[in-house]
């Protein structure tokens, strides 16, 4: 079988795309590149859970993702900002490894500018009346029956602001790994000020 793709063997290539991959996941429910998994901790407990990406910038090395700020990711994030962000495409073959430094943005420009753009169905995430991961006697949406049945004006819905934030992450490398039947590719990209492409054995 032969690889006919762009991006097998060309550093430049391949950095375009990565970008192409992510910005599409951005504006394509369906892209495969929608939902990484977000990993953060400390040296004794890691965590990862899945996102949905809803920026991805090259000019600045930035991604981000939304979340609730009574998540207890955010205290994990502010006491070690490093991160790490893992996609992988089935279809694509493709499985990015990203280490970020991540920043809390919380009622401020960036947040005004997403909440904006934040439907109704999503705005119910940030309605509900305890944090996420708050302990419950019973199985529970965590949402007033109003909110759960979707019984809300999106005047009302902007009671939910108080609860949102944006994680931005500055992307300082991106590890690339192509599965290839002709021979696997895999690359290490350095986004930090002196860019640097390495290849790497898969
Ligand atoms: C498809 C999918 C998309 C999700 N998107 C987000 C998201 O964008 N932001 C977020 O904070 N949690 C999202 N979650 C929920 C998280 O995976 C996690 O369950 C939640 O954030 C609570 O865990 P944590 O506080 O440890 O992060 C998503 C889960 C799934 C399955």
């Amino acid at each position: 079988m032969s690889e006919t793709v762009s991006y097998y063997e060309s550093p430049k290539e391949i950095e375009k795309k990565i970008w192409s991959l992510l910005t599409i996941a951005v504006k394509d429910r369906s892209s495969e590149f929608r939902t990484p998994v977000f990993i953060c901790g400390n040296d004794e407990d890691l965590d990862g859970r899945v996102v949905v990406l809803r920026k991805a910038d090259q000019q600045s090395s930035l991604i981000q993702y939304h979340s609730d700020i009574r998540s207890s990711k955010i205290e994990r994030i502010r006491k070690n900002p490093n991160c790490s962000i893992l996609f992988y495409g089935k279809d694509e073959k493709i499985q990015l490894r990203v280490k970020a430094k991540c920043e809390v943005n919380y009622n401020n420009d960036v947040t005004k500018e997403s909440w904006k753009k934040t439907g109704h169905i999503s705005r119910k995430c940030y309605l509900v009346t305890n944090g996420p991961g708050t302990v419950s006697d019973e199985p529970t949406s965590g949402l007033d029956n109003k909110f759960d049945n979707f019984n809300f004006t999106k005047e009302e819905s902007e009671e939910g602001y108080k609860n949102f934030c944006v994680i931005q992450c500055k992307i300082k490398s991106i590890e690339w790994l192509y599965l290839a039947a002709k021979g696997h590719r895999r690359a290490l990209l350095d986004l930090n000020e002196s860019k640097k492409f390495t290849w790497l054995v898969p």
